[in-house]
């Protein structure tokens, strides 16, 4: 044996310390602590629930996203009524590929999105899929990266939720900017709207509220069931509503068959298409403008969902 190999490796890695490459690794990593994640570039997501089944989530999500194109804001609707999906349906498209092909890995996100006749871009939803209606944590995880992949390209993101309070529901309106509630004026909306709240701001006391009241009978109804909701709110968890406005009850909109485009672009001066329209501008105001902007890493919608994943 070389009697200064000793020595040089002595050198190489002095006693108790890292040799060159370890010394290496070691810097690379402390650098990667010390340097903050990138800031990441979105535009504003907005969530649209409303814990009863059938109040008109899917109607007001198709009908803002062909109102916000039209308005020059890019913007893309995800149908994420996760196995019972028909946004494709509400904005006459026929979609080869679905949500299923994407978290799967069958499909790429370029691949599954269609532009919609009137112009927005769809991520469709799969329909009678029991797989994404109980996603797992491999499930949930693409979700994530998906919903912040579009929501890095789109100046507005819309997601059309199911009914009810699953995992993947709350989850969603946990990770978005703003969370729509689309309400009735009846007793039994009002009680679910107000449970979604409540199992949000329990979770994130930060989580801010918008709630529309569709089809009221009379007008200004709508307010004063906004009312009595935002008071309730208020009192039991600490959390204020903003109004975005009320829809009327409308033959028209019931009479629309799936598969013909949105009311909204058929019938713009319908009195309906009209309240829509303010709701999009008021919207649009009350979103602070619906634009990309500079977010810190750990505020992407993709690093809030996996935030939150953790606690749910
Ligand atoms: N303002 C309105 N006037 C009349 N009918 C309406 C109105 N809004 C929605 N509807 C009708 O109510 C039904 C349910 O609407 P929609 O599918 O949008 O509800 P949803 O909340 O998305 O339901 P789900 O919880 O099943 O996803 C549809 O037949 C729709 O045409
Ligand atoms: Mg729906």
């Amino acid at each position: 044996m070389d009697g200064t190999a000793p020595q040089k490796q002595a050198e190489a890695a002095p006693r108790g310390g890292l040799g060159p490459r370890g010394r290496g690794l070691f810097g690379r990593l402390l650098q990667g602590l010390r340097s903050a994640p990138a800031p990441r570039t979105e535009g504003v997501s907005i969530a649209i629930g409303s814990g009863k089944g059938g109040t008109g989530k899917s109607f007001l999500a198709t009908s803002l996203a062909v109102l916000l194109h039209r308005a020059g804001v890019r913007t893309a609707l995800v149908d994420c009524d996760f196995g019972l999906a028909c946004d494709h349906l509400l904005l006459g498209v026929k979609p080869a590929l679905t949500l299923q092909q994407l978290l799967a890995g069958q499909a790429t996100l370029d691949q599954v999105l269609c532009t919609s006749p009137c112009g927005p871009t769809l991520l469709p939803g799969a329909s009678g899929v029991r797989r994404l209606a109980n996603m797992g944590d491999k499930d949930l995880l693409g979700l994530a990266r998906e919903l912040g992949a579009m929501a890095a390209r789109e100046q507005a993101l819309l997601l059309d939720l199911g009914a009810g309070i699953s995992p993947a529901t709350i989850l969603t309106m946990l990770a978005a900017d703003w969370v729509v509630l689309v309400t009735q004026p009846e007793i039994a909306a009002l009680v679910d709207a107000y449970a979604v709240v409540k199992c949000v701001a329990q979770l994130d006391e930060r989580a801010k509220f918008l709630v529309v009241v569709n089809r009221v009978a009379v007008p200004g109804r709508g307010e004063l069931a906004f009312q009595k909701l935002t008071e309730v709110a208020r009192q039991h968890v600490g959390v204020r509503l903003h109004y975005l406005g009320e829809i009327a009850d409308d033959d028209s909109v019931s009479q629309q068959r799936l598969g013909q485009l949105p009311l909204v672009a058929t019938d713009p001066g319908a009195p309906v298409a009209r309240s829509l329209e303010q709701l999009a501008r008021r919207l649009a105001e009350l979103c602070g403008g619906l634009r990309q902007r500079e977010l810190p890493a750990e505020q992407g919608l993709e690093a809030r969902f996996k935030q939150h994943r953790l606690f749910l």
